[in-house]
């Protein structure tokens, strides 16, 4: 039984002593969920975070500017946490797609968050939070597989077909040391539309 659990069984008297208070002091059936949120790997994307493959890919290494090649399919990587080397991969929110684009085919909007070339966005369909998986090389296109949503990775992730309501949140990168580093936070919520 975790503390947490020993912590919300007061034994019978304080719990007569404590009344309502005790009654609020036990704990939900969802707590352990909601306490398993704030653990380390499980937390968002922090300003500061390196980006890195997944543990279960390419070593659980550091994402590299070589990685990454102009054109080609996106690649999925975690925000890891350069301090202690945790990965924020055990949540699915934290899916994160980047990909090279060829050179002059970023709008304004898109070379704002972009290292270089390099762009970054949300893996997380804004429509149902399908994780996004397909990609249109010929036009630069996040392809959604579950309603065939597509967002333009040059123009800011707007939406440009399928049933999602709003873009694919951006996220701010930069290069440095030879490693991708996340800048700002994500252009707008990430996950499905309220
Ligand atoms: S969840 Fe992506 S298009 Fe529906």
């Amino acid at each position: 039984m975790s503390s947490h659990n020993r912590g919300a069984r007061p034994c019978a008297g304080r719990r007569a002593l404590l009344g309502g208070t005790a009654l609020a002091l036990i704990a939900p059936p969802w707590w352990p969920a909601i306490a398993a949120e704030t653990a380390p790997e499980r937390q968002p994307a922090q300003v500061g975070d390196l980006l890195a493959f997944p543990s279960w890919e390419h070593a659980d290494r550091l994402l590299a500017p070589d990685d990454l090649v102009t054109g080609a399919e996106p690649l999925l990587v975690y925000p890891r946490d350069p301090a202690t080397g945790v990965s924020r991969e055990r949540s699915r929110l934290n899916q994160i797609l980047v990909c090279r684009l060829a050179p002059g085919t970023l709008d304004e909007a898109t070379r704002a968050h972009a290292a270089g070339d390099v762009v970054a966005y949300s893996g997380i369909c804004t429509h149902t939070a399908c994780g996004i998986t397909g990609w249109n090389a010929e036009q630069a296109h996040f392809v959604c597989p579950c309603h065939q949503s597509e967002f333009d990775a040059g123009r800011a992730g707007q939406r440009v077909a399928g049933p999602a309501p709003r873009a694919l949140p951006a996220l701010p990168l930069a290069l440095s040391d030879g490693h991708f580093v996340i800048r700002g936070s994500f252009t707008s919520a990430v996950g499905a539309s309220a």
